[in-house]
């Protein structure tokens, strides 16, 4: 059985320990979109790791893969399995042939963009690696493998962004990259076809999802979003495997909301409670740590992130950062231009949340944390199946 774990909100769900919890399961983990803007954190053995491009799931001994459909930043791979490797951990990984490279002149492009106009992206040089990507211009893993043929490609970069780079500046941002091509050189593969391969075989393969539905270029608050398709949809040309061989889909939703960087959040609040919310939840970006804006939990985002995505069922996280509040808000529709909406509409800047109070819980076992879940399956229709109240591990319910 192949699974997709699919993040329902703005990201930061707590998709990677829910992909922890979830690996022992499947034999291989995939990613398939974005790169090192993703920042999944898993607790093992009281230690924390951040990861941003290595699948989660590989630090249980399975084979991670990261997929064509992402932008990969092979120093902070480099970085990040040297972390892991001091910590003990050897994570087994390929890579497609067919991913993008992000280089430092894509991290320069963000920069400059980011100066004119303000998303509040996570300056990883992502959006850029997708746009050269898109425009036909941009630097396959392949490519790193001919230093000759990458300098020119990486002028050219340079002459249609205006980016002023000297010839030794071309030549020495080539020279590293393809020194990083041959330390990763035998982890690359073409994983379109190994995937398909290992599924036919019976192997049994856990999808990844980066990010989260809300921030989904095509789905998404644009132009406040990320530049992948990060629901379910997005991982069969993300990874070159076609749909029948994915078996279900789990969304994971945190009990409230959290969006970092720009853009439309219906239910945000400020003050003393959000400030309290985000202590309790340590919710700081695993990527840039900027502090996360707060809200109460959106249902119109979990309707529209059900449908998208295909939600069977749902794994619900931070549920214990939400105890000992006395009362607690749902919005459970919108109110947007002077009409009912039950769905995010495509102008999400214009509505406003009609709320539900509902009474908090001091302990899971009272009747009202009963009463919170329910609230929410009969509001979206699916099953919550999966109940986190902690980081570790074993804080972890299956219903
Ligand atoms: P980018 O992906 O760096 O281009 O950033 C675009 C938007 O997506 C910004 O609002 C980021 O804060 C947000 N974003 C990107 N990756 C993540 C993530 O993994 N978690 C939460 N927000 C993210
Ligand atoms: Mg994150």
């Amino acid at each position: 059985m192949n699974v997709a774990v699919i993040g329902m909100q703005f990201g930061d769900e707590g998709k990677g320990k829910i992909v922890d919890y979830l690996a022992s399961d499947f034999d291989i983990i995939a990613r398939y979109c974005g790169g090192s803007n993703a920042g999944h954190t898993v607790v093992i053995e009281n230690k924390k790791f951040k990861l941003h491009l290595v699948p989660s799931g590989a630090l249980r001994g399975k084979i991670g893969v990261l997929g064509n459909g992402m932008v990969i930043d092979l120093q902070v791979l480099r970085e990040e399995l040297r972390e892991l490797k001091d910590a003990g951990f050897e994570p087994k990984i390929i890579i497609s042939s067919r991913a993008h490279v992000v280089t430092p002149l894509h991290k320069e492009m963000e920069a400059l963009e980011e100066k004119v106009r303000n998303i509040g992206t996570t300056r990883r040089g992502i959006g850029p690696a997708y746009e050269t990507k898109v425009k036909r211009v941009g630097i396959r893993i392949i490519d790193l493998f001919n230093q000759d043929a990458l300098t020119k490609k990486l002028r050219l970069i340079s002459t249609l962004w205006h980016l002023d780079k000297s010839n030794e500046e071309i030549e020495n941002i080539a020279k590293e990259l393809s020194s990083l091509g041959k330390e990763f050189k035998e982890n690359v593969k073409d994983t379109e076809l190994w995937l398909n391969q290992a599924i036919s075989a019976g192997k049994s393969v856990l999808f990844e999802g980066a990010q989260g539905t809300m921030l989904d270029v095509d789905f998404g608050t644009y132009p406040f979003v990320t530049s992948s398709n990060t629901n379910s949809l997005g991982l069969f040309p993300g990874l070159g495997i076609p749909p029948k061989y994915l078996d279900k889909v789990i969304g994971v939703a945190k009990a409230y909301t959290t969006r970092v960087g720009e853009g439309p959040f219906p239910t945000e609040i400020h003050g003393e409670l959000a400030d309290m919310l985000r202590n309790k939840g340590n919710e700081y970006g695993a990527t840039t740590g900027r502090p996360r804006r707060i809200g109460w939990l959106d249902l119109p985002v979990l309707r529209y992130s059900k449908l998208i995505n295909g939600i069977e069922e749902i794994a619900i996280t931070k549920i214990d950062v939400l105890q000992n509040l006395r009362e607690i808000q749902v919005g459970v529709k919108y109110s947007c231009k002077g009409e009912s909406f039950e769905y995010p509409p495509p102008f999400l800047e214009s509505c406003k949340p009609v709320y539900e109070s509902l009474d908090g819980w001091s302990s899971m076992d009272d009747e009202e944390f009963q009463r919170y879940l329910r609230f929410i399956e009969e509001n979206i229709s699916v099953k919550i199946k999966i109940v986190s109240y902690g980081a570790e591990r074993e804080k972890t319910m299956r219903l």
